[in-house]
């Protein structure tokens, strides 16, 4: 997505150079036309909504595209993107377009109630044979990896409680670069203020370089990342746990509703929805409980035997 902050790259000083710089070359900055043909693209392949106000941020990043592949200009470009040969460009241009900002343990309060209340109540429930003993948790829009990784660090935390279960963890990003990034786990220091030393010990390790650590191989393994574009359902089995945070933001009203329609669906009657702060789905999760402003709960039992039971009734 984009960021809501100004980028760094567009001070007034270096737009003025950037002008300068690209004005013999056609570059300097998209056109309305342009803007309107890029930005309906691009809505149409992800469901981001670009505003006016960003122009510059999407010439400097289409810009960008134009130069690693040696075209002239925007048109150029555009009119190799939606060829057919230009198919693969496709995800290139995604990548440059979103932004991709993450961090391990964001939002501590959720993670607190993931590994203090839901996973007690996953356990107790199976204890009392009101579920199986097994679990999928989605990390929707993960980016680099940080939030898939924090969700199978807290799960490693609590192997104890989980023996003999069989436990899923998929993380999915429309962008492939973030995907390559998410499967390698190398992380600035940045990316890890809350992760404790005790936890920096247990599941990451030093890089060479000092600067940046890597998760290590056995949390890697316990991640399966696959590409997924929110505006289509998600394909295989339901889920019990779907975290979908700060990537709906610049989705206009209709792909925030396309997007909580397919995660609503992916969910296991009983499973629960936790949402980013700034999400701004609220008015569309009508349909689950309301656990607190950031969780919901689909309603049903985590059997998936509602409907028969209705049946048999
Ligand atoms: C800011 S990151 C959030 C990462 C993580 N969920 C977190 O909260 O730290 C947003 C991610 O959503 C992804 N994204 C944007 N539109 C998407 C779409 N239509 N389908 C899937 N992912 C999308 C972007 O590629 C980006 O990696």
């Amino acid at each position: 997505m984009f960021s809501a902050s100004p980028t760094p790259d567009v001070t007034p000083s270096e737009s003025r150079r950037h002008y300068q710089d690209f004005r013999h070359l056609g570059l300097e900055r998209v056109s309305p036309d342009q803007f309107q043909r890029f930005e309906s693209f691009i809505y149409e392949h992800s469901g981001i909504r670009i505003d006016k106000k960003k122009v510059t941020l999407l010439t400097n990043r289409v810009r960008r595209r134009v130069k690693a592949l040696g075209l002239s200009d925007f048109d150029a470009y555009y009119r190799f993107l939606t060829s057919p040969q230009g198919n693969s460009e496709i995800k290139g241009f995604l990548d440059a377009i979103t932004t991709n900002e993450t961090f391990f343990f964001r939002t501590p309060t959720q993670f607190e109630w993931f590994r203090n209340r839901w996973l007690a109540e996953v356990v107790a429930d199976a204890r009392r044979g009101k579920r199986e003993t097994s679990l999928r948790i989605w990390s929707a829009g993960c980016a680099s990896g940080a939030e898939p990784y924090s969700i199978a660090i807290t799960l490693a935390e609590n192997a104890y409680r989980l023996r003999g279960w069989n436990v899923e963890v998929i993380g999915t990003d429309i962008s492939h670069q973030m995907l390559d990034e998410a499967r390698k786990g190398v992380y600035p220091r940045r990316v890890m203020n809350a992760v404790t030393d005790p936890q920096r010990r247990r599941f990451f390790r030093a890089t060479g370089d000092g600067d940046t650590w890597q998760v290590r191989e056995s949390i890697r393994d316990a991640v399966t990342f696959e590409q997924h574009n929110l505006m289509r359902p998600m394909p295989g089995k339901e889920f019990d746990c779907i975290f979908i945070r700060n990537v709906m933001i610049y989705f206009d009203d209709r792909s925030k509703q396309t997007a909580v329609r397919h995660l609503i669906r992916a969910l296991s009657p009983g499973g629960y929805l936790l949402v980013g702060p700034s999400e701004g789905i609220h008015d569309q999760l009508k349909s689950l409980r309301r656990v607190s402003t950031l969780i919901y709960q689909k309603l049903g039992s985590p059997f998936h035997d509602d409907e028969a039971n209705r049946e048999q009734a």
